[in-house]
């Protein structure tokens, strides 16, 4: 059969899976989840194909206790074990007994040394984009949507969350067993869940800010605005479907900026900087709750429609609450970033497309910023062509059209074929769908702001950049020669303390340009930030910059031996393919 997600094992001619009812029981000592998986279908009869990566089977059953046959597949690389469970004809139910694998790649469980308190153990997970079948058996591809139940047994004085409605709770015998819904269908990567000692504060009439008690003071300060920029994205993109928008704070090593769970948006702590410079994150993550978790990519291979898309409405929103030359600012940061992005797949510009081919490739692999940034230029350019009232109503459209769907870069160009006539001629569409780079001409941000920075080319900033927000640093920073001067390094650092900044955006854009140069100040702050942080858009051009800075290979090798295992698995797995290809 061919594959229509190259990440899945989900035959789409089998029954396909309706309803998940999860009950789990947390076990911090082993590291291991005990739980029950009652899957129902949308028929019975016939083999299902799950995926399933290091679960330990113990049985499985039909609803009225009878054993099911299944078969158990040999791992795969990418992709795990297939899991063939044979329904028999009118049974539409099984119910699979299992725990999870002592590796389990959507799971990090955390000493309570690596959180805030350090006095409780914590335990999230990470399930995008093929990790959910590490903590259940399922279907796991996006195509297949699922409502579910789940109840979370953890030890008492500890709290379970998930991304879903809670319905109650209870403590007994020295466990806490809390019970939630989701009613929405999601794709099985939206599934997600962390457990620990946290605390909460109001932000808004429709949501609340979670992390550890020592923490939850500054979460609630950054984010304040929360509730502006829900109302705000209701304005762009119509009313919120997800009931409430909650947030949490996870500890350091949280792998991603943030991460788009129905109702409770994950975020790494690195955006508390107290001066809501970072609150971007937020409004994408808020954006996702329309294009992601509404509309949805089928597969991976056309993870730009989620990402490309979600920038574009993190871009509407932020230029909604902080106008056009902060806008500016952001879109030249990420045009930045697509330049690095396509300049680090030199070997491998297949994935500088929009629509890839993944067969064979790990979605972790190809995860870059030209999904995000390409993905928005390429609407950027559509917009720029039709205006934007026209651009407006296609964008609703799009989502009236395709909510609750997963959906194929082919049914988006339909769409825009017929809804907007001649846009897709006129923007030359198959060189920004099908072909390598950014096609010249794309849209560029201007702004005054921007434009002063831009100026300045090499030169020293005037004093007057004290005052500069995060997003003219990252901009000046990153157009500086590798390696620059080094006078300019020594002098930027004497005026304006960059070694020290607060800012991690500005922090890890100055390191990464400085170790290039070999400013031992840098090659030390670097060495002590990625113990602290597991944050991967981080891990990722520090360890590139030691690994060509020279001289620093070496300390490289040594920080990734010293902090593996601070780090999430992904972000683990992350490093060492770096440290592999050497660049
Ligand atoms: N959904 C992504 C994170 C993700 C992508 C996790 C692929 C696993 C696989 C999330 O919405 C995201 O894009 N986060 C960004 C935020 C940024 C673009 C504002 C991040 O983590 O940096
Ligand atoms: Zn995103």
């Amino acid at each position: 059969m061919a594959r229509l997600d190259p990440h899945s094992h989900t035959d789409l001619s089998q029954p396909q899976q309706r309803h998940l009812s999860w009950t789990t029981e947390v076990d911090f000592e082993g590291r291991r989840m005990q739980a029950t998986a009652v899957l129902q279908f949308d028929r019975g009869g016939g083999p299902v194909d799950l995926d399933s990566r290091g679960l330990e089977i113990q049985g499985i059953e039909a609803p009225d206790g009878t054993s099911l046959r299944f078969e158990l597949g040999q791992p795969e690389p990418i992709l795990g074990q297939r899991l063939r469970v044979l329904l028999p004809e009118g049974v539409d139910t099984c119910i699979i007994r299992y725990r999870t694998g002592a590796e389990a790649s959507a799971l990090q469980w955390l000493e309570p040394e690596q959180t805030a308190g350090g006095k409780a153990p914590f335990l999230y997970s990470q399930c995008q984009a093929i990790h959910a079948r590490s903590v259940v058996p399922l279907q796991d591809t996006p195509r297949l949507r699922i409502t579910y139940d789940a109840t979370l047994n953890v030890p008492s004085g500890l709290r379970s969350l998930m991304a879903a409605s809670a319905v109650d709770g209870a403590t007994e015998g020295g466990r806490t067993i809390e019970r939630w819904r989701m009613d929405e269908p999601i794709p099985p990567y939206l599934l997600a869940f962390a457990v620990g000692d946290l605390a909460s504060r109001e932000l808004g009439p429709r949501s609340r800010v979670w992390a550890e008690p020592s923490v939850v003071e500054r979460a609630a300060h950054e984010f304040a605005s929360v509730d502006r920029m829900l109302t705000s994205a209701e304005s762009l993109f119509g009313p919120y479907s997800w009931g409430r928008f909650d947030l949490l704070v996870l500890p350091p090593s949280f792998p991603y900026g943030g991460m788009e769970n129905p109702r409770l948006t994950f975020l790494t702590p690195t955006l508390l900087t107290g001066d809501r410079s970072l609150v971007n994150v937020v409004a994408h993550e808020l954006s996702h709750s329309w294009t992601g978790n509404l509309v949805t990519n089928a597969s991976a291979e056309d993870f730009w429609l989620n990402e490309g898309f979600t920038v574009f409405g993190e871009r509407r929103i932020l230029e909604l609450l902080e106008g056009q030359n902060m806008l500016a600012l952001h879109a030249a940061v990420g045009r930045q970033a697509l330049d690095e992005a396509i300049s680090n797949f030199r070997d491998r510009p297949q994935l500088t497309r929009l629509r890839t081919k993944l067969e064979g490739v790990d979605p972790d692999d190809a995860f870059s910023q030209v999904p995000y940034e390409k993905g928005y230029l390429f609407l950027r350019a559509l917009e720029d062509v039709v205006g934007r009232p026209a651009f407006d109503r296609f964008f609703r459209r799009y989502m009236d059209a395709f909510h609750f769907k997963s959906i194929t870069t082919e049914e988006l160009l339909e769409l825009v074929r017929t809804e907007l006539p001649g846009a897709l001629e006129t923007v030359n569409a198959p060189r920004w769908i099908d072909g390598e780079g950014v096609p010249l001409g794309a849209p560029v941000a201007r702004s005054s702001r921007l434009e002063a920075v831009e100026r300045l080319g090499t030169g020293l900033p005037p004093a007057a950049a004290r005052d500069w927000s995060p997003w003219e640093w990252q901009v000046y920073l990153n157009r500086l020669p590798r390696p620059a001067p080094a006078e300019l390094v020594t002098s930027l650092d004497e005026q304006f303390r960059l070694t020290e900044a607060p800012n991690p955006e500005v922090l890890v854009a100055w390191l990464t340009m400085a170790i290039r140069g070999g400013y031992p100040p840098a090659v030390r702050r670097a060495e002590t930030f990625l113990g602290e942080v597991g944050r991967m858009k981080y891990l990722k051009p520090l360890y590139g910059a030691l690994i060509s800075g020279p001289g620093t290979r070496p300390l490289a090798e040594a920080c990734a031996r010293r902090y593996r295992k601070r780090y999430h698995v992904i972000a683990a797995a992350g490093v060492d393919a770096l440290l592999r290809k050497g660049t």
